[in-house]
C-alpha cells in the first residue's frame, strides 16, 4: 500500500463536518454521507444540525452531531472526545464553520475581529489539534479546510475575515507538512460567491444571483458546487494532493 492510499476516504470511515447546520456545510455532510461515511457535526445550531443528521440518515448512515461553538477550546476537546469515543478514530474532518460580520476596518471593535480569528481560524487549529492526534495514531486520515476568494483578493468591510481565511490557507500548508510523513493528507477549498445564507447578509438573492453574470461560467456557485470539491480532495483522485488550495468559483479568480 502506498503512504497515500491511507488518506482516501472510504465507506464507513468517520469524517467530522463543521458549521454543519446550513449550507456548505450541509452539503459536504450530504454528499460524504451519499459515499457512505459516518459522521459527527458540529454547529452553534441545534436545529439545523438536527435537520441536516435525519437528511444524513437517509442514505443509511450513523450521524452523530454535538452543540460546539468552534471560538470555545472547551466545546471542541468535549465533542473531539465523543468523536473517540464513539470511533476510536475518526477519519478526519472538514473545517468549514466561518462568520463574516461585515465590518470597516476603522471602525471594528476589536473583541470582533478577535472572534472572526477565533472561529475561523482558531477553530480549524482546534480541529487539527484535538482530532489529529488520533487520526496519527491511526495513521490515516485527511483534511479540508474551507477558505475563501476574499483570501486572495481582500475585501472591504471584511478585513477580519479575509485575514482569518488567509490564515486557513497557510495553516493548511503547516499541518499538511507536518502530517504528511504520517501519510495523511490536508488541503484546501477556497470558494467563489456561494449561494447561502452568508453573502445574502448584506445583499438580496437577486443581487447575489447578478454576479453570476461577471463570473466566467455564468453563475454563482452552489453549495453542491463546494461538496464535489471537498469530496474530490478526499479521494483517490487526490492521493498525490496535499499542502494545496483549490479555487471554486466559476472562474472568477485564477490561481497561478
Ligand atoms: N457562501 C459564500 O459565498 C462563501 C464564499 C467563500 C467562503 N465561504 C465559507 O464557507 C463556509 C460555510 O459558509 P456558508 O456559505 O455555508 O454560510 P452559512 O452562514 O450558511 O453557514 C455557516 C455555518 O457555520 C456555523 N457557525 C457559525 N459560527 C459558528 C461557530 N462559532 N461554531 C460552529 N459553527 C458555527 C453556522 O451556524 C452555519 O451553520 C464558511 O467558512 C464561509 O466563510 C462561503
Amino acid at each position: 500500500m502506498g503512504v497515500a492510499d491511507g488518506s482516501v476516504l472510504r465507506a464507513g470511515d468517520g469524517m467530522v463536518v463543521t458549521g454543519a447546520a446550513q449550507g456548505i456545510g450541509r452539503a459536504v455532510a450530504l454528499r460524504l454521507a451519499s459515499q457512505g461515511a459516518r459522521l459527527a457535526l458540529w454547529d452553534v445550531q441545534p436545529d439545523g444540525l438536527a435537520e441536516t443528521a435525519e437528511l444524513c440518515r437517509k442514505s443509511g448512515v450513523d450521524v452523530l452531531t454535538a452543540k460546539v461553538d468552534m471560538g470555545e477550546p472547551s466545546d471542541v476537546v468535549a465533542a473531539a472526545k465523543a468523536v473517540g469515543a464513539a470511533w476510536s478514530a475518526p477519519f478526519g474532518f472538514v473545517s468549514n464553520a466561518g462568520i463574516f460580520p461585515r465590518s470597516p476596518i476603522l471602525e471594528t471593535d476589536p473583541a470582533v475581529w478577535e472572534r472572526v480569528l477565533k472561529v475561523n481560524l482558531i477553530g480549524a487549529f482546534l480541529c487539527a489539534r484535538y482530532l489529529g492526534p488520533m487520526m496519527v495514531q491511526a495513521k490515516r486520515g485527511a483534511a479540508v479546510m474551507i477558505a475563501s476568494g476574499r483570501a486572495l483578493q481582500g475585501t472591504p468591510r471584511g478585513a477580519h475575515y479575509a485575514a482569518s481565511k488567509a490564515g486557513l490557507v497557510s495553516f493548511t500548508k503547516s499541518l499538511a507538512l507536518e502530517l504528511a510523513p504520517q501519510g495523511i493528507r490536508v488541503n484546501c477549498v477556497i470558494p467563489g460567491v456561494t449561494e447561502t445564507a452568508q453573502p445574502l447578509e448584506d445583499s438580496t438573492l437577486e443581487e447575489v444571483r447578478a454576479r453570476g453574470s461577471r463570473i466566467p461560467l455564468g453563475r454563482i456557485g452552489q453549495p453542491e458546487d463546494i461538496a464535489a470539491g471537498v469530496a474530490m480532495l478526499l479521494s483517490a483522485d487526490a492521493a498525490y494532493m496535499t499542502g494545496q488550495s483549490i479555487a471554486l468559483n466559476g472562474g472568477a479568480i485564477m490561481l497561478p
